[in-house]
């Protein structure tokens, strides 16, 4: 998709599809709704008046109205999508509201685009508080973006349904603000591709998308947009003592994959500066390993290597934004199968801190790596570490498919983590992760093991078992095995691969960046 910025009236512009913005300017509790468009455009506003009066279109969040040939719109179809009430509206609303006029329009073959950006000025400032037209830009085409992805890449009767171009029309407006848009696009942009590029990977089937493909594709990747990339396999991991990611490798004949990436910024930080080390479960087929899984939903295990995914896509945008600060990856990739060779319940292994685990179930598989992931992150020299794992079905439960969940043994970190929603527009709920619950992992031979004595809280116990590993250091972990993959389409985004975290992460990562 080739998207762009011009400052023209949106009612002269001649494509194929226009999109316009509408919100429900009524308040109250009751039934009665009040549409109105954000457009000073008075050609538009008039070819929209009549059908806004009618009370058929209400203006709720991705509702749409298509008007052919509007009187004096030199568009051929005017699409009017909705935002919900004014009262509550944010740019994420605008962002998925981008995502509803993409998706319309591949669903009706047309390819090239204009989308009229929301002006707040259409209405009086008692019915709405001004959405900030850089955030705004940036919404746009983060939503745009994400929108322009489908799942069906390997059907012989894939049509091109693709945009284009989608073009942003916005009245002409001072330079300032003008460069501001500008900036906030190509952000967006930048952060809706690189949230693509974690869905392209996280769709790939494990057939397809071994640990070694997924090092080959993140290592071109890199040399794209100039992040350092270095990808170990067996010799490298037992060099280093990572006995847990090499028990879990240790059941398949694909290698594994340990890929290091390192970004550096345009001028060296000071040395006290915090280095932000990401930390992802690359798990690329989870089989539970000699603790099988039941083969219902199986399939699905392609995707346990989302919070991989994710990581290496926050590193595209974080090369490509080049905040003031160091920022390095760890992903921990491999395959969890059953095979004579295969890690057992009942094995103690030796993690590269040095703890000792016993092996309760080896499906229990993701936090073994990321046990080994966290610790090494810290030997390269993060200071503050995240990391994200489709790591236990518990989350599902506590949580549902609308929050994923969050862990961290630090509230400040935690908190710039929350202060950086409203701008990617991603749930994620906090759950504790105290002390109170380390009982759960005590073993009677080992340090630790690596499942709870009870089923109770698991997620925690998962989220306890990797603070271990990680001391000191401010830490978060997110566990978005319960949002990582959508099984319905939304009007605004496709079905399959949310590509969940990566724009929350680049957030709170470019919040530690000196300043300029
Ligand atoms: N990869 C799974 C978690 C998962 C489940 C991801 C559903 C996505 C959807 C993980 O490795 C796992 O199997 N966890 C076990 C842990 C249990 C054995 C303590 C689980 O959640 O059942
Ligand atoms: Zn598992
Ligand atoms: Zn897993």
């Amino acid at each position: 998709m080739h998207l762009k910025l011009q400052f023209h009236d949106s009612a002269a512009f001649a494509a194929p599809l226009l999109a316009v913005f509408a919100v429900d300017i009524a308040t109250g509790d009751d039934a009665t709704h009040s549409p109105a468009l954000l457009t000073t455009s008075d050609p538009l506003a008039k070819a929209a008046s009549p059908w806004l009066a009618s009370g058929e279109f209400k203006a709720t969040l991705g509702e749409t109205l298509v008007l052919y040939s509007p009187a004096g719109a030199a568009a051929q179809r005017l699409l009017i999508i909705g935002l919900g009430r004014s009262a509550s509206l944010t740019i994420h609303e605008v962002r998925k509201a981008a995502g509803v006029a993409v998706r319309f329009a591949r669903s009706h073959a047309l390819h090239d685009i204009a989308i009229a950006f929301p002006e707040d000025t259409a209405l009086d400032d008692e019915h709405m508080d001004s959405l900030p037209s850089h955030l705004t830009a940036r919404a746009i085409a983060e939503g745009a973006v994400v929108a322009d992805f489908d799942i069906d890449f390997y059907r012989s009767d894939r049509k091109d349904q693709g945009i284009h171009n989608a073009t942003v029309l916005h009245i002409e407006a001072d330079k300032k603000s003008e460069s501001e848009m500008q900036s906030g696009l190509d952000e967006g942009i930048i952060v809706g591709q690189s949230q693509n590029f974690a869905r392209s990977l996280v769709n790939e089937p494990g057939n397809i998308l071994t640990p070694t493909e997924l090092a080959r594709r993140t290592a071109v990747m890199c040399s794209e947009v100039g992040v350092a990339c270095e990808v170990f396999s067996t010799d490298k991991i037992l060099e280093l003592g990572m006995g847990a990611f090499a028990a879990v490798s240790q059941g398949s004949p694909q290698p594994p994959a340990l890929i290091v990436l390192r970004y550096e910024p345009p001028t060296p930080p000071p040395p006290d500066a915090p280095v932000v080390g990401l930390v992802g479960k690359g798990i690329t087929f989870d089989t539970g390993g000699i603790s099988i899984k039941p083969a219902e939903n199986m399939d699905k295990m392609k995707y346990d290597m989302a919070g991989a995914a994710a990581m290496i896509g926050a590193m595209r945008a974080i090369a490509q934004l080049k905040p003031a600060m160091r920022v390095l990856a760890v992903v921990c990739s491999c395959e969890n199968m059953p095979d004579g060779m295969a890690f057992k319940p009942g094995d103690v292994l030796t993690a590269m801190s040095g703890k000792t685990i016993e092996i309760m179930n080896t499906d229990a598989e993701g936090r073994l790596v990321l046990a080994d992931g966290l610790h090494y992150a810290k030997t390269l020299g993060a200071t503050r570490l995240i990391d994200a794992a489709t790591l236990t079905g518990a989350v599902s439960v506590a949580l549902g498919q609308i929050n994923a969940g969050l862990f961290s043994n630090n509230d400040e970190t935690t908190q710039r983590f929350l202060d950086a929603l409203p701008t990617s527009g991603e749930k994620f709920w906090r759950l504790p992760c105290t002390d109170d619950y380390r009982d759960q992992i005590k073993s009677q031979i080992a340090d630790i093991m690596n499942t709870g004595g009870s089923r109770y809280g698991g997620s925690i116990t998962a989220a306890m078992f990797l603070k271990e590993f990680v001391g000191d250091t401010p830490w978060i972990h997110l566990d978005i095995a319960g949002t990582a993959w959508l099984d319905d389409q939304k009007p605004w985004q496709s079905k399959g691969p949310s590509g969940i975290a990566v724009r929350s992460i680049i957030e709170w990562v470019r919040s530690f960046a000196s300043p300029s």
